[in-house]
């Protein structure tokens, strides 16, 4: 084989795993490449490790199919064919061998210090190659590109979620909300599910931008904003990247941009992507108030990656905030008009979220929601967790017998979230349970 089309395989091999893993740097240097009397050397410096002698075996031990020997003399050789074994025997054969040696330990190189080297005292065959590219390919992938297979673990990895249709999450999950689901199903939902109806009609009637790329839900915190993201997993089918902010937001200089780099390469092997970026307001306030200078760097990435993300086909980017008014001008524009309000609810909404956490109450739904004026969703949630813990407490200790928890504990669990004060508590008439009184 010539030594131009090993030279070409190795480098085509190189930009390949650069192409496909989207990382910065291979885990591999430049490979140096020697010809000298029909002598091929191929020369990497890695940081392979000693222990990298097992996958340089094992590689060569499956190409080849027949056992090689590891001879230690000048670094440790792994040879094919050598039916010596070990010692000075094995050290006589090796040129007449492919085999690869490797250096550890380099001192004048920092991080790739391992000198490994591909050699053969007459032109490389075919199967020497097949060995050579695969040893190449196991070494200068770097730890990220392994985990090609499996991008929900690599995102998880960076802190983000990969939200998979799950039955549990459907519109049903968020009571009431009926105007605001209506306003997701006509900037999410249809959206994404058809856009070549969207396309169209854009093609036909000269409209630009018909097609909703990017969404903001803004709202108090507990209205279910998160809770939606879950709901349009499930109700468009498709795997839903979620990126709470917070979690990409690092101490280390320069490390939030790349992680939040990454998250979005990562984002893109999905044939079709929707990205929720939950509470964008940890990040990024308006440009006016002091803004910390990474934060700054990051808001500028993050609003390249929107740009950048939502100008591909089959994808979406939904952001989700509980400060609109604090958010960065630039970063709002990105969503354009399409701003969902997430309000509290209504009385008669708390009505209903209280029977659906807490069925068996009935008619007294009603005075709970007078009672939980100004609450969220989240609020009537814990609410209800905190009175089944009371009653709980009230079976250990034999002060109640009953099944559920009754008037009592809910009684006690919303006065200790009250939003108003005690005298205007004291307007309310408290329904007359068994234990409600006293
Ligand atoms: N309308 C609602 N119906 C049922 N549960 C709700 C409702 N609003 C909020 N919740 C519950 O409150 C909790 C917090 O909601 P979340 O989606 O995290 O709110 P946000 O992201 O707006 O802060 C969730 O467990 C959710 O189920
Ligand atoms: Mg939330």
């Amino acid at each position: 084989m010539e030594f131009e089309k090993v030279k070409m395989a190795v480098n085509n091999c190189l930009e390949e795993i650069v192409k496909t893993t989207k990382a910065e740097t291979l885990a591999v240097s430049k490979p140096e490449f020697k010809y000298e009397d029909g002598d091929i050397k191929i020369i990497f410096y890695a940081a392979a490790g000693r222990a990298f002698l097992t996958n340089i075996a094992d590689i060569m031990t499956s190409v080849y199919k027949q056992n090689v020997a590891i001879d230690c003399g000048w670094g440790y050789s792994v040879i094919v064919g050598n039916k010596y074994g070990y010692g000075e025997k094995a050290e006589e054969q090796k040129d007449k061998y492919f085999s690869v040696t490797l250096m550890p330990e380099n001192r004048y190189r920092e991080e790739l210090n391992d000198k490994i080297v591909f050699s053969k005292i007459r032109d490389f065959s075919d199967i020497d190659l097949q060995a050579m590219l695969k040893i190449i390919e196991k070494m200068a992938m770097p730890e990220k590109v392994k985990e090609k297979m499996a991008p929900e673990k690599a995102l998880e990895k960076l802190g983000a979620v990969l939200y998979k249709p799950n039955q549990k999450y459907n519109f049903s999950s968020i009571v009431g909300y009926e105007d605001v689901k209506q306003l997701v199903e006509d900037a999410v939902i249809l959206p994404f599910k058809h856009p070549e109806v969207y396309k169209g009609l854009e093609e036909r009637t000269g409209l630009r931008n018909l097609l909703p790329k990017a969404v903001l839900f803004s709202g108090p915190p507990g209205t279910g904003k998160t809770t939606m993201a879950k709901v349009i997993a499930y109700e468009t089918g498709t795997n839903l990247v979620y990126i709470p902010i917070e979690s990409v937001m690092s101490c280390w200089y320069g490390e939030s941009e790349k992680i939040l780099g990454s998250i979005f390469a990562w984002s893109s092997e999905f044939e079709r992507c929707m990205v929720f970026l939950d509470e964008i307001d940890s990040l990024a306030t308006g440009r006016n108030k002091n803004m910390h200078e990474a934060t700054r760097r990051l808001l500028s990435v993050l609003l390249r990656h929107i740009q950048g993300f939502s100008s591909k086909d089959n994808t979406m980017i939904i952001g989700a905030t509980n400060k609109k008014e604090d958010l960065d001008a630039a970063l709002i524009s990105r969503f354009g008009n399409n701003v969902i309000e997430f309000r509290l609810p209504s009385e008669k909404e708390r009505a209903e979220i209280f029977r659906h956490y807490a069925g068996h109450i009935g008619e007294e739904s009603g005075w709970l929601a007078k009672m939980s004026k100004k609450m969220s969703g989240r609020d009537i949630e814990e609410i209800c967790l905190d009175a089944a813990r009371i009653h709980a407490r009230q079976m250990i200790s034999g002060a109640s017998s009953e099944e559920m928890p009754d008037t009592s504990a809910y009684r006690e669990a919303i006065s200790k979230r009250m939003q108003f004060p005690e005298d205007e508590l004291s307007a309310f008439e408290f329904p007359k349970g068994d234990k409600g009184e006293n």
